[in-house]
């Protein structure tokens, strides 16, 4: 199959999505970002590469971070994490307080907001610098030493950040969040700031796709049967209140970001970094959805 003649392909027959979505702008940093843009990276576990449009630009990864810090997490913390997070779909978007007070501030999932503040809470106390090591853990895996935290997004994010402090506090009151709550958002907030382009991105995502060892580096990251879990996880609640049409549709684990940006996985094959800052009005990429939708029924190529 010629992926990259069927990428380039598939980018013409999306243009007319083009001006739907709006990008975020509850961080205002984000707001600034030129909405007319789309890349795509699909790196192979047998070294294929493709890309198509602007895959070499560097976006901010938001939530895409949340999958990453889960790796690191249940790396470190094994089942004990499954304590301080739940793993069932939320059905409400990504920043709900609503959930959290009648499950006693045990958030349902690690990519909601609150559960991936109580992630980070859990990684810094088995890392201290969770986000240090997060930075060194891509770098490593992109080749890419030079990659880091866009400062002005997370100081953005910070200035913009009551709901997230009011989830982080709200589960420090109910004994879930151990250490301190400031310290816990800076950690997230630049996690969620980091920036890679779809190609860096593609190739952080490998170990997902090749049972959690680094086709790369030969690092193992997880267990062959912690892989699939963090697969599951991001099936069903990798995009939050989509992860059903994301099921339907694209029927792979999928992880968003607010910055436009979907991380994908085949599992035994490929992963795939599409981005497009345009999102709709669940916070996933409009022409990143139209994308998979038709890379996945095109190529046959789902988990289903
Ligand atoms: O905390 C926030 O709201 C953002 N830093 C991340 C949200 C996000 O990316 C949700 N994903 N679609």
């Amino acid at each position: 199959m010629d992926l990259q003649a069927l990428i380039k392909d598939i980018r013409q027959d999306i243009l007319p999505f083009y001006d739907q979505g709006r990008v975020a702008d509850y961080i205002p940093a984000l707001a600034s970002v030129p909405p007319h843009q789309f890349g795509w990276a699909i790196h192979t576990l047998d070294g294929q590469s493709h890309a198509c449009g602007d895959a070499d630009t560097p976006f901010s990864i938001q939530s895409i971070s949340k999958a990453f810090m889960l790796a690191m997490t249940l790396q470190a913390d094994g089942e004990a994490l499954w304590r301080h997070v739940g793993k069932e779909p939320s059905g409400n978007p990504f920043n709900s307080l609503v959930q959290l007070e009648y499950e006693h501030g045990i958030p349902r999932n690690p990519f909601i907001n609150a559960g991936a503040l109580a992630v980070t809470d859990r990684a810094i106390r088995h890392f201290s610098d969770a986000h240090a090591r997060l930075l060194s853990w891509l770098r490593l895996e992109t080749g890419n030493a030079a990659l880091s935290a866009n400062e002005a997004i997370a100081a953005s994010e910070r200035a913009h950040g009551d709901r997230n402090a009011a989830l982080a506090h709200f589960m420090k009151s109910y004994g879930n969040i151990e250490h301190e709550v400031g310290n816990v958002l800076d950690q997230y907030f630049h996690n969620c700031s980091i920036e890679l382009s779809c190609r860096e991105l593609a190739r952080a995502g490998l170990f997902l796709a090749n049972h959690g060892v680094s086709p790369l580096t030969g690092q193992r990251y997880l267990s062959r049967s912690q892989a699939k879990q963090v697969n599951a996880v991001m099936l069903t609640c990798g995009t939050y209140d989509a992860a059903g049409e994301f099921a339907y549709r694209v029927g792979l684990p999928v992880k968003s970001g607010v910055g436009g940006g979907l991380l994908a996985v085949i599992p035994g094959k490929m992963s795939l970094a599409v981005w497009s800052p345009q999102l709709d009005s669940r916070g996933n990429s409009v022409l990143g959805l139209e994308a998979l939708d038709r890379f996945t029924t095109r190529t046959g190529l789902s988990i289903f």
